[in-house]
């Protein structure tokens, strides 16, 4: 029997399987089975009240579970689908209460991922999956990183390699008037105005000096283990003063620029060279690109993690239409420089 075929008897049976998005894998369980999305909701420790995607194969299917598919509904997914773009529209009961949250809404997605479309198409029906990953930490783009995650809480893994976008999908609420950008995501808010017209964007803040909130919904964290603490370029000399004192630490500052910080730059020197004793200090330069950047942020943290750094700092990109998703998952993953104790 194929992956695929072991994947929909188990997902057929109320079993999870996780699968590779475009996006992050996901945690998948039969949406019109309540026993299996209560499962994903345990396995990941995730809020009742915190409503998951629905994954479907083609707009064919998508229109069987939604009450009403409004015209830009049908543009949209001409346009973009399959694609990370989620459209939260009215539900029809099929899909059971338990994965909406019991919102009378549902945020429906195909995925762009031919290995996840394998699945759709044999599985003949809609597919619960939030990101594959304990609730609050960060999504996983990997196998293995799901391996590590959920262990044996979920009973299959199909291996589709790294993910290519690397965040989670823009969500797109149609239910109000105009559309909100509830999650920003790989396709921009000014992509889909280019489609449908004006839409409002839910604003989380991605501010280096204000927490992040993200009002109308949960308070969501994406965070490593690691303390996390975000800066801007104003803020430079503080993160070096930070640094400079604070050797006995491990530490990693993430930058999409050169700070002048480098280990071989003559004040840090005495950091360098250690040779593997004492606590690991490292200056990453992140991909100035923000697709490029999201490919690989949440496995960038996810190793920081695994070796031992316990203090990361995070260099937020310029605020511009094209870095929204990126700043978004920064925001929540980080707290801002003054929480960081510094003086
Ligand atoms: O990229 C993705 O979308 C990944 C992959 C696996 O496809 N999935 C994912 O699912 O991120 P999940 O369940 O973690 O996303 C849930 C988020 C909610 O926190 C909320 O922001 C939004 O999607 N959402 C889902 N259903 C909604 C609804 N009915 N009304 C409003 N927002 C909804
Ligand atoms: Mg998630």
């Amino acid at each position: 029997m194929s992956d695929v075929s072991r994947a929909v008897r188990i997902l057929r049976s109320g079993g999870l399987v996780a699968f590779p998005t475009e996006t992050v894998y996901g945690l998948g369980g039969d949406a019109t089975n309540a026993a299996a999305v209560q499962r994903i909701f345990t396995a990941k420790g995730r809020p009742p009240t915190n409503p998951l995607i629905v994954h479907v194969a083609d707009e064919s299917i998508a229109r069987r579970y939604a009450a009403d598919w409004p015209a830009a509904a049908a543009q949209l997914t001409q346009r973009f689908w399959p694609g990370p773009l989620a459209l939260v529209v009215p539900k029809k009961d099929t899909i059971v209460d338990v994965a909406t949250a019991s919102l009378p809404t549902v945020g429906l997605r195909c995925p762009d991922h031919a290995l996840a479309l394998e699945l759709l198409r044999e599985f003949d029906g809609p597919i619960a999956a939030p990101s594959a990953n304990r609730s609050t930490r960060v999504s996983p783009t990997t196998a293995r990183h799901v391996r590590e995650e959920l262990g044996d809480a979920v009973d299959f893994i199909l291996d589709g390699g790294p993910c290519r976008v690397g965040i989670e999908s823009t969500v797109l609420d149609l239910s109000t008037t105009p559309p909100t950008v509830l999650r920003p995501g790989d396709i921009t808010a000014r992509q889909i105005e280019a489609e449908i017209g004006p839409v409002m964007v839910f604003r989380g803040v991605t501010s280096s000096s204000v927490p992040a909130h993200s009002p109308g919904q949960h308070a969501r964290h994406y965070a490593p283990t690691a303390a996390a603490y975000r800066f801007d370029s104003r803020q430079i000399p503080q993160v070096a003063d930070w640094c400079r004192e604070n050797l006995d630490r491990a530490w990693a500052v993430l930058s999409i620029e050169p700070l002048g910080l480098d280990p071989a730059a003559a004040d840090l020197l005495p950091i360098v060279g250690t040779s593997g004793r004492g606590p690991a200090h490292k200056f990453v330069l992140m991909p100035n690109v923000a697709p490029e950047y999201a490919r690989c942020l949440y496995a960038t943290l996810r190793s920081l993690d695994q070796e031992g750094i316990d203090v990361i700092w995070v260099q937020m990109p310029p605020d511009q239409p094209q870095w929204a998703a990126v700043r978004d998952r920064l925001a929540r993953a980080t707290k801002p420089l003054d929480q960081a104790g510094l003086k």
